[in-house]
């Protein structure tokens, strides 16, 4: 099953990328779907949401390895990034990915109805290739008032 990829992009920072991942990863969950959020941002910040730690699982199922994803109380799996700093899992170079292969090769093995990115400036991933791969990409631009502490949902 080819699940279809929304991907929530934006090189801004602060506009809100990751509170709409989060938030619909898990409206899409509740209205019955599976879906799996995949944080490629850096830095990464889905995994403080599920308090889950950033062991860099979304980068390592990038380059190809089988990972386990973390399962959250409702039901979404997550593949969370890493933290401090991923450029060691890469050794400084770029993952040379195309379009068709990130879908077919990636993508494809989380065999979950949708998958949503948290898509922001991960340099060592074709940003281009992410995007031209995803079914929509979403581009939240308008930064809004801080919340204040951010809210969790195990
Ligand atoms: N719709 C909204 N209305 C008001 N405030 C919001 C909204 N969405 C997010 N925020 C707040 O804006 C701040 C930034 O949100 P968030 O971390 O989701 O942005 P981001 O684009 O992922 O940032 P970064 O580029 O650092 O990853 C947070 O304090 C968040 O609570
Ligand atoms: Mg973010």
């Amino acid at each position: 099953m080819m699940g279809k990829v929304i991907t929530i992009y934006n090189q801004k920072g602060g506009v809100g990328k990751t509170t709409l991942v989060v938030n619909l990863a898990h409206g899409l969950v509740r209205l019955g779907k599976s879906v799996t959020l995949v944080d490629l941002a850096n830095p990464p910040y889905c995994h403080k949401w599920f308090g889950i730690p950033a062991d860099g699982s979304a980068l390592r199922w990038m380059k190809g390895e089988d990972v386990p994803r973390y399962g959250t109380r409702l039901g979404l799996y997550v593949l969370p990034g890493y933290w401090p700093d991923a450029s060691d899992l890469f050794d400084g170079k770029e993952l040379h990915l195309e379009a068709e292969d990130i879908r077919r090769e990636r993508f494809e093995t989380l065999q979950t109805e949708m998958v949503v990115v948290d898509g922001y400036r991960y340099e060592a991933i074709v940003e281009k290739e992410l995007l031209r791969c995803s079914d929509l990409v979403l581009v939240p631009h308008t930064p809004g008032d801080a919340f204040g502490e951010q809210p969790k949902c195990f």
